[in-house]
C-alpha cells in the first residue's frame, strides 16, 4: 500500500464530532470539562467510547485497575499488539483536549485502518487510561503505571479522594455504571509497540509554526503532601505569641520552597495547587493546613537535590508548629524509543506535516508504558499553549493530522 493512503482514510469531521460528543459528558458552563476519574462522567464517556467501538466490531475489554482497551485484530492473532491512547478523565476546570485527544486518535487510527481495508500483522488496540490526571486521586498515571508493574495494584486500590472515597468502591461503581469484559489476572500484556498522541500543552508549535511535535523526552516529576500541624483556637481572643497557626506555619514553609526553587533559567518547575485548611472557620485559628507539591525537572539529580532542600526547609520553618512531608509519586524522566522517535519523525515528513523535535513538559501514560516496549509521542498544537483550563482549544485540522501521523506509525509498527 502506498504511503500516506491509510492516513488518508482518517476523517477530520468525524474525529472532530467525537471530541464534541465527549466534551458533553462532564461540560462545564464555560466549555471545559469536569471528567473526574472514576466518576459517573468518566463512566460515561468509557460507554459512550464502548458503543462506538461495539458499531465498528472492535472487541472491548478492561482490566482490574480499570484501563479500557478497544481492539482491532490482526492476521496473526498471537502476536503481541501494538497499543496507542492516553486517558479520558480531567482536571477539575480542565480541556476539551487533554487526554480525549490521544484516545480518540487511536480510535480514529483503527477506524481508519478498517475504513482503508488494510489487515495489520499485529492486533492494534486504542487505550483508555485509567486516572491520568491524578487531580482526584493520588497518584497520576495510575492505570499505566498499573499495567507496567510501576504500582501494586492492591497499593492503588486503597487510596482516598479529598472526600475520602477510596479507588476500589470509585472502580466498581464505574466498572458497574460502564461494563466491559474483565481481562484476568493482574493487569499488563506484552506489548510490541506503544504510542501516544496529545495536545502539546506549551506554546512552542504554535510559535514555530509547527504542526506535529516529534516527542523524544518527558522530564521527570515528583509530587508531595506537606502537613503543618498547630492548635486550634479563638480568633478573637488569643494572642499571637500564644498562637501556634498552622496556616502561617504552611506560608513560612511555602515562601521558603519558593525561593528555594527558583533558578536562572526557569528550568526547574514548582507548583503548590491545592490548600486545605482546617477546621475551616473564619473565627478558629486553624490547627492543621495541608498542601500540594508537584516538582519537574528533566534530571532526576536535581530533583533530588531540591528534595533534600524541601525537607530541610519543612524542618527548619515550621516552629512553633510541626510539619511533615512525605514525597507521593516520583516519575523519573523518560526518554523515548530512537526507533519509534525516527518513525514519527519519518512519517511526519512522508505527509509534508512541519515537524520539530520536542521534549514534553507535562507527564503522559506514555512514561510508564516506555520501559515495557519501544515507545513514543506525537504532539499537536493547542492554543495559546493553554491546557488544565477550560479555554483549552485545538483545530480540527491539527487533531487530524496528528491522528494521520499516528495511524501511519501504527501500521507501520504493526506490520513489524
Ligand atoms: C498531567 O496532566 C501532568 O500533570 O503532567
Ligand atoms: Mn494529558
Ligand atoms: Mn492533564
Amino acid at each position: 500500500m502506498a504511503e500516506g493512503s491509510v492516513a488518508g482514510a482518517v476523517r477530520e469531521d468525524r474525529l472532530w464530532q467525537r471530541h464534541v460528543d465527549m466534551a458533553k459528558l462532564g461540560g462545564t458552563p464555560r466549555g471545559g470539562v469536569n471528567r473526574q476519574a472514576l466518576s459517573a462522567e468518566d463512566a460515561a464517556a468509557r460507554n459512550l467510547l464502548g458503543t462506538w467501538a461495539k458499531a465498528r466490531g472492535f472487541a472491548t475489554f478492561t482490566d482490574t485497575i480499570g484501563n479500557l482497551f478497544v481492539r482491532r485484530e490482526g492476521t496473526d492473532a498471537k502476536a503481541r499488539p501494538v497499543l496507542s491512547g492516553s486517558h479520558m478523565d480531567s482536571q477539575p476546570t480542565g480541556g476539551r483536549f487533554d487526554g480525549m485527544y490521544g484516545v480518540l486518535a487511536a480510535f480514529e487510527a483503527l477506524e481508519a485502518l478498517e475504513d482503508a481495508g488494510v489487515r495489520t500483522k499485529r492486533p492494534v488496540v486504542a487505550v483508555a487510561w485509567t486516572n491520568e490526571e491524578g487531580s482526584r486521586f493520588q497518584p497520576g498515571a495510575m492505570g499505566s503505571a498499573v499495567f507496567a508493574g510501576q504500582y501494586e495494584l492492591e497499593d492503588m486500590l486503597q487510596m482516598k479522594d479529598w472526600k475520602g472515597v477510596v479507588v476500589k468502591e470509585a472502580l466498581v461503581e464505574t466498572l458497574k455504571a460502564a461494563p466491559a469484559p474483565m481481562r484476568d489476572g493482574k493487569p499488563g500484556f506484552p506489548l510490541d509497540g506503544y504510542v501516544e498522541a496529545h495536545i502539546e500543552q506549551g506554546p512552542r508549535l504554535e510559535n514555530d509554526k509547527k504542526t506535529i511535535g516529534v516527542v523524544t523526552a518527558i522530564q521527570g516529576s515528583r509530587r508531595y503532601i506537606v502537613e503543618t500541624l498547630g492548635e486550634e483556637a479563638h480568633a478573637g481572643t488569643t494572642p499571637r505569641a500564644a498562637r501556634k497557626d498552622a496556616f502561617a506555619a504552611a506560608l513560612r514553609v511555602a515562601q521558603a520552597m519558593y525561593e528555594a526553587t527558583t533558578d536562572k533559567d526557569d528550568t526547574l518547575r514548582f507548583t503548590i495547587g491545592r490548600v486545605d485548611v482546617a477546621p475551616g472557620s473564619p473565627n478558629t485559628v486553624p490547627g492543621k493546613a495541608t498542601f500540594t507539591i508537584d516538582m519537574r525537572h528533566p534530571s532526576d539529580a536535581v530533583l533530588e537535590a531540591h528534595e533534600k532542600k524541601l525537607k530541610e526547609i519543612v524542618a527548619a520553618k515550621a516552629a512553633p508548629c510541626t510539619a511533615k512531608i512525605e514525597r507521593v509519586n516520583a516519575v523519573a524522566p523518560t526518554n523515548f524509543d530512537p526507533m519509534v522517535i525516527d518513525l514519527v519523525r519519518a512519517k511526519t515528513n512522508a505527509l509534508r506535516l512541519p515537524n520539530m523535535d520536542m521534549p514534553s513538559g507535562a507527564g503522559h501514560d506514555a512514561m510508564h508504558i516506555a520501559g515495557l516496549c519501544p515507545a513514543g509521542m506525537i504532539f499537536v498544537p493547542c492554543e495559546r499553549g493553554i491546557s488544565h483550563n477550560e479555554s483549552e482549544n485545538a483545530v480540527p485540522a491539527d487533531l487530524a493530522a496528528g491522528a494521520r501521523v499516528l495511524v501511519e506509525v501504527l501500521t507501520a509498527l504493526a506490520n513489524r
